[in-house]
């Protein structure tokens, strides 16, 4: 009897560490009060992006949840209306896979909004599920449809200046590998699919760092945030029912809670003073270093001209550095030069840059990536 609670006690004393270590998130600050402000956040009717929904509700903003089936984007914002108090939840139909959908959603959105403060790009897929389409899908929805979506809203972002980019990327962007002779090539199978969602979230990444090149001194910023290991549908939806009742008690007991996972976004999208690390990526509300494949400059200007390509952008819809663009603060920084590690360039009061060496909750998830794919 005394073995048993013994034992009882030592595993829950372990969970408890594992909990406080590597479970919980930190809590996000920022702008406590965004009335008057309006945010866009893409796939909010579920998971991380509907908590960071919630938030923004909260902290009185007005909120367009950009969601792809109706049902659930208004089922949705009557929730958040309900959670928030917040009455100025509105629901537009967005679909990522549709490049004209994405299209359709910007032109409504500019022809009914006046304001766009904050854009956050949350909406993922890890799988193509049952869909076979001629294209790369996981690259459509999580890099491609967000890259024309930022084009197409970009001159109303620039008239709120300053105004933030938020791209919901992932710790597995580090087992990321663009290949441009294949990159919009269909995906077949499960570990194909594995592999091209680490490629779309390194795309992400890669997006954010020269965006930010690109809208240096417009007053708009940019920033790619990891929520950590999230008990969200991403995955689950794709697993076999009958091994559904055994993961899903597991991730929740292991995984962040969503509203765990919304922090970083919302750190990202919230926080005063991190205008001058625009472009770079956050992890735990804070700035972390990124591999060598992630801060390939080369790289990120060769996705942007394929993007183009592939997004169908049309000439006098692509951001470059706007001269005659007169944000309403124009005092508002941002830089991302001289991001070389070797180089810092911020020091006080911003948190100095994380070793390359991830935080002990993504190590444990990319080890267990490694051995998948
Ligand atoms: N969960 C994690 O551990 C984790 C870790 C790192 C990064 N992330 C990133 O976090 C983001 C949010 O994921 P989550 O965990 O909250 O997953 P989730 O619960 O599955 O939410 C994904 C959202 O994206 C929407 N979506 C999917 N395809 C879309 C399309 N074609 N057009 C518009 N919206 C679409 C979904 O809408 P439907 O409900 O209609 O499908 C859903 O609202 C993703 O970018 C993901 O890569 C998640």
């Amino acid at each position: 009897m005394e073995a048993l609670l013994l034992g009882a006690g030592l595993l829950l004393g372990a969970y408890v560490l594992v909990y406080y270590n590597l479970v919980k998130a930190p809590p996000c600050g920022g702008i406590a009060s965004l009335r008057g402000r309006t945010a866009v956040v893409t796939g909010a009717n579920s998971g991380i992006g509907k908590m960071t929904a919630l938030e923004l509700a909260r902290r009185g903003a007005r909120v367009v949840l950009a969601c792809r089936s109706r049902e659930r984007g208004e089922a949705a914002a009557f929730d958040l209306r309900q959670e928030s108090g917040n009455n100025e939840v509105i629901f537009m139909s967005l679909d990522l896979a549709s490049l004209a959908s994405v299209r359709a959603f910007a032109t409504a959105f500019l022809s009914s909004e006046p304001r766009l403060d904050i854009l956050i790009h949350n909406a993922g897929i890890s799988s193509c599920g049952r869909t076979r389409e001629p294209f790369n899908l996981l690259l459509r929805v999580n890099h491609i449809g967000p890259f024309l979506l930022t084009h197409l809203l970009l001159p109303r972002l620039k008239t709120c200046a300053p105004s933030r980019v938020v791209v919901v990327s992932s710790a597995a962007h580090r087992r990321g590998r663009l290949d441009f002779t294949r990159l919009n090539r269909p995906v077949v199978g499960w570990r194909q699919e594995l592999r091209a969602y680490a490629d779309s979230k390194l795309a992400n990444v890669l997006f954010a760092r020269e965006l930010a090149t690109r809208l240096e001194g417009t007053g708009v910023t940019c920033y790619a945030a990891h929520p950590g290991p999230v008990n969200s549908e991403l995955f689950l939806r794709h697993v076999p029912g009958w091994l559904c009742p055994l993961l899903r008690p597991l991730a929740w007991l292991v995984l962040r809670a969503p509203r765990g996972g919304a922090q970083t976004p919302l750190y990202c999208a919230l926080q005063e003073g991190i205008e001058p690390l625009s472009g770079r990526y956050f992890a735990n509300c804070r700035v972390e270093e990124v591999p060598p494949a992630a801060r390939d400059d080369r790289a990120a200007h060769r996705l942007w001209e394929t993007s183009k390509r592939l997004a169908g952008l049309g000439p006098g819809e692509e951001a470059e550095p706007d001269e005659d663009s007169q944000p309403e603060d124009p005092g508002a920084p941002s830089a991302l030069s001289n991001l070389h590690p070797e180089e810092p360039t911020v020091s006080e009061p911003y948190p100095s840059p994380q070793s390359p060496a991830l935080g002990d909750a993504d190590q444990l998830w990319m080890r267990a990536w490694e051995f998948v794919i």
